[in-house]
């Protein structure tokens, strides 16, 4: 069976963290494609020295030509910029539309088979600009921030507790913003949901920091934003679609009337597999999450229209 490819299109602080994650689990032969000349050379090249010490025995190119991406599996646009202190993801909303836009274009015409993840912020609104850009199928356009979400409150639960960060799991549905819904009646430790082990007052302090997330780390770097914890959500992703896994994980998907939202890039579980998006699972939600859900919904689509511009395909 030829080697898979996965190609990344911004080779920044996500992209390239991204790659050696995916490098690390020998997950595919990787390009990574910059504007910036030289830096994914540069880079590619210096994971290919780490590469007999830390036993990776894939191809790894960096490059400025577009093309390089021809028949990838995966591709995944961290292309962007990111946010800076008291920078709102809307902020990005304009400027990383042009180049998201640009990088769906070169997708389209290079890569038609493929299935994109997308990361750039303000991510729900990214999705679209990809979907209508590529006119790719729904199922093989999908954003990366639930499982972000999910790990950093997964993250907060096993700090709390004192427990095994790998018995806990948790989900986090709505848009990629600060009224994403962490759902603590569906985050659990070793299946026990947290609601049975924590007070209200605890549980509401770690939504509350889950949401501020992304926002609490851009308060430290100052110069940048979180890029070691989103590079392993996409690396989850990219290996749940090359290896077929069917991991159920949230991931922003393009929803068409479940959970009563139309036509709209949004948080929901999943199961991500060879298919890209294979199924949208339908959690039966009490009245209040569901409000959440659609509060989160509308501030994504305040963001789609103003961008309606750009949906034109090409
Ligand atoms: P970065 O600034 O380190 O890297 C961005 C890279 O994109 C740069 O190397 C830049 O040269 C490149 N680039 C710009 N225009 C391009 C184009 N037209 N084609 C190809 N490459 C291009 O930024 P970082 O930290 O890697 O973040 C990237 C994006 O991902 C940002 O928009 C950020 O907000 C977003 N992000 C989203 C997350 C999520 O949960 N969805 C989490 C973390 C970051
Ligand atoms: C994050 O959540 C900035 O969206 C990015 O870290």
């Amino acid at each position: 069976m030829p080697r898979r490819k996965v190609s990344i299109i911004g080779a920044g602080n996500v992209g390239a963290t991204a790659a050696y994650y995916i490098a690390e689990k020998v997950i595919a032969d990787i390009v990574m494609v910059d504007v910036v000349e030289g830096l994914t050379q540069a880079k590619a090249l210096d994971f290919l020295h780490a590469g007999p010490m830390r036993r990776y025995d894939v191809s790894i190119r960096g490059t400025c030509q577009f093309s390089e991406i021809e028949d990838s599996d995966v591709v995944v646009i961290t292309a962007g910029l990111p946010r800076k202190p008291g920078m709102d993801r809307m902020d990005l909303l304009k400027v990383n539309a042009d180049i998201v836009k640009s990088a769906s274009k070169s997708i389209a015409k290079y890569a038609p088979n493929s299935t994109v993840i997308v990361v750039s912020n303000p991510l729900d609104v990214m999705c679209h600009v990809a979907f209508r850009t590529t006119g790719f199928a729904v199922q093989r356009v999908i954003g990366m921030a639930g499982i972000l979400d999910a790990t950093r409150f997964r993250y907060f639960v096993a700090e709390e507790l004192g427990c095994a960060l790998t018995d806990v799991h948790a989900m986090v549905l709505g848009g990629h913003g600060d009224q994403m819904v962490p759902l603590p009646r569906f985050t659990t430790v070793a299946g026990i949901p947290i609601t049975q082990m924590l007070e209200k007052s605890i549980i509401d302090r770690m939504v509350d920091r889950t949401r501020k997330g992304g926002a609490e780390i851009v308060a430290y770097l100052k110069t940048g934003s979180a890029y070691y914890a989103p590079a392993a959500s996409v690396a989850e992703m990219v290996e749940a679609v090359i290896t077929d896994r069917k991991t159920l994980a949230p991931c922003a998907v393009y929803v068409r009337g479940e959970y009563g939202i139309e036509n709209l890039f949004i948080g929901l579980p999943v199961i991500l597999g060879k298919n890209g998006v294979e199924r949208i699972v339908e959690l039966d939600l009490e009245k209040e999450e569901l409000a959440l859900l659609h509060e989160s919904a509308n501030a994504v689509r305040k963001g789609v229209e103003e961008l309606k511009s750009f949906f034109a395909v090409h």
